[in-house]
């Protein structure tokens, strides 16, 4: 078959991923110390040219993503927005500072354990998804706010100004869009619909999408900042019809949401060092199991078949683990220390059976007591300075919980759903979760976004996906290909398969396996399941220090783009810095 994400035999091409520590080569061994240009690369064609615009007006790596997601919460409304929340992981170059701004959404005030369940203690998906009661609040606007005061260097109403000419003008609606509108539209409230579903029929591919509201609502947010989102008529708007329409938010919930400040997990694979985020994401975590229990393994095997059995064990080991312990450290405890210890990780590499797969059952379960869409969003960023942003942003499902405040523009999310309505009950992802991933007042919702870095000898991998509880396989699988030096254009396009201990079944992309890899890993007894559709959408930069490159690069299976800005190096540069002598474009 001819099929575009065909799996690369990583397994035969490359060494073995020797993960005994030494030193960080990052730095130390650069051959260039600054990117000879910038880079964006996110969901979405115009967001990536805000970014660009952004940095062409002398904006850093940090005022790029801010005009990036704002960008993306108009052009892309399934996945991001500022009704939702997300995750940008930092690095600052002059002083090596690496953090992640935790703009995750949080329970109410009014939030109660039992929220989402039915008189027989069963529940009910539709209340945890679908309209305002699905709503955390929302975290992203205080995120832009604080990313643009503390990082940045030009004034918010600057990085805000192309979101809201998108917003204003509208741009012509693509056909992911167009697909989405159809797909989710019986969940849209009526302020929803009256910009989606003008005259009753929905905008088709082609159409021009303006969005009024939205404008209104970024102009009031670029001149007034974080207290007119939360407060003024924004605020006022998003609770009144919250209030009105079922769901529980107080005015108290609007002034208390805050942004926190985190140290990203950061590890070291051989000469490389992985920098991912911390709880509430759950990726940080499973990320630095999976890399010990391979590294414990001398992974890969010779032999693909095997070398996926072990990945596929390793995922569903890390996936039982985040069901059974994972949640908001500030309001669970969690042992960290002996999840991330040695003897740990080298415990459940050894209790993986060369022979056969595991049967999920057979592992010790959570003691208490998992769709996919074309939603979330992430962008990828490099400045010419060496600044880097990789962000993951989500109103979780397609278009969130479908519901817009009327007189605001933007759809609120429905991440409430990312917590356990009820331990081990699945979530609209099948995940299943335990007492750390309860709801309660104030409480982050465990995520599985992603984004992260790698910095190896040769350079700079800034990257991430949308995808659910797929995140952490899917950007796991391209970490371990740029490590084994696979190309940017090509990491995107590797095949994928996912293993999330519950359901006990590997999920992979058409072709993602050979025939020969299927009947092999049938005959250990891997429970096979070919997903119906490609799933994810990574947004990939990579600084190579040694060739001097640059590479933005959008996965083939969405809509966005990568580009890239080469400048001249600041000494051989008669008109001062940031003159721009060549543009390459690498559009997806
Ligand atoms: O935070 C999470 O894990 C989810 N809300 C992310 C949702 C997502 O990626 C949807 N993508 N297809």
């Amino acid at each position: 078959m001819n099929n575009p994400f065909r799996g690369l035999l990583v397994a035969l091409l490359f060494p073995v991923l020797a993960l005994a520590a030494e030193p960080p080569a990052a730095s130390s061994t650069s051959e260039a110390k600054r990117p000879p240009g910038y880079a964006v690369a996110s969901a979405h064609p115009l967001a990536t040219d805000a970014g660009l615009e952004i940095l062409a007006q002398g904006g850093n790596a940090f005022d790029a993503a801010v005009a990036v997601s704002a960008a993306l919460a108009v052009v892309e409304p399934t996945g991001s927005g500022l009704g939702g929340g997300g995750f940008w992981m930092i690095h600052r170059e002059f002083d090596d500072l690496d953090l992640v701004v935790d703009g995750r959404e949080v329970a109410p005030i009014s939030a109660t354990g039992d929220m989402y369940l039915d008189r027989d203690g069963e529940p009910v998906a539709e209340l945890s998804r679908n309209g305002p009661l699905a709503s955390g609040i929302p975290g992203e606007p205080a995120a832009l706010v604080h990313i643009a005061r503390v990082f940045g260097e030009l004034p918010l109403a600057q990085l805000l100004a192309p979101a809201i000419r998108l917003a204003q003008d509208g741009f012509p609606v693509d056909e992911k869009l167009a697909g989405a509108i159809v797909d989710h539209l019986a969940r849209f409230s009526p302020a929803a619909l009256a910009v989606f579903v003008p005259d009753g029929s929905p905008l088709k591919a082609g159409d021009r999408l303006v969005q009024s509201d939205l404008a209104q609502t970024l102009r009031r947010f670029a001149q007034g900042g974080r207290d007119a989102f939360y407060g003024g008529e924004t605020g006022a708007r998003m609770l009144a019809g919250v209030r009105r329409d079922g769901g529980i938010w107080q005015q108290k919930d609007l002034e208390d949401y805050r942004i926190v400040e985190r140290k990203p997990i950061v590890f070291l694979a051989g000469p490389y060092r992985v920098t991912v985020p911390p709880l509430p994401s759950a990726g940080g975590i499973a990320f630095q199991q999976v890399f010990q229990i391979l590294g414990r393994k001398h992974w890969p095997p010779n032999d693909p078949v095997l070398a996926r059995h072990q990945m596929i064990e390793a995922m569903r080991r890390v996936y039982r683990d985040r069901a059974a312990w994972l949640g908001d450290p500030a309001f669970v405890e969690v042992p960290l220390e002996k999840l991330l210890s040695r003897d740990y990780t080298d415990a459940l590499a050894d209790s993986i059976d060369l022979a056969r797969a595991t049967p999920s059952i057979e592992l010790e379960s959570p003691n208490e007591t998992l769709r996919e869409g074309d939603t979330t969003s992430h962008l990828s960023i490099i400045d010419a300075e060496g600044n880097r942003v990789s962000a993951t942003l989500s109103i979780n499902l397609g278009f969130g919980s479908g519901y817009m405040a009327p007189g605001t523009g933007y759809f609120l999310n429905n991440e409430m759903d990312d917590f356990s309505a009820k331990p081990l009950a699945p979530n609209a992802y099948g995940l299943i979760g335990t007492k750390a991933n309860v709801i309660a007042p104030h409480k982050r919702m465990l995520s599985s976004m992603t984004p992260l870095m790698i910095e190896g000898p040769d350079g700079v991998a800034v990257l991430g996906t949308p995808g659910g509880s797929r995140i952490i396989s899917m950007t796991l699988l391209a970490s371990l290909a740029y490590i084994y030096g696979y190309a940017p254009q090509d990491i995107v396009k590797l095949g994928r398969y996912h293993h999330q201990f519950v359901p006990d079944t590997v999920v992979y992309e058409p072709g993602a396996f050979s025939q020969a890899e299927i009947d092999g890993l049938r005959k250990l007894g891997h429970q096979l399941s070919e997903s119906a559709r490609y799933y994810g959408n990574m947004q990939i930069v990579v600084w190579d220090r040694k060739a001097r490159t640059l590479s933005a690069v959008s996965d083939p299976r969405g809509i966005g783009a990568g580009r890239v800005v080469m400048q001249a190096p600041p000494n051989t540069q008669a008109g001062g810095q940031g003159r721009m002598i060549a543009a390459d474009r690498q559009a997806n």
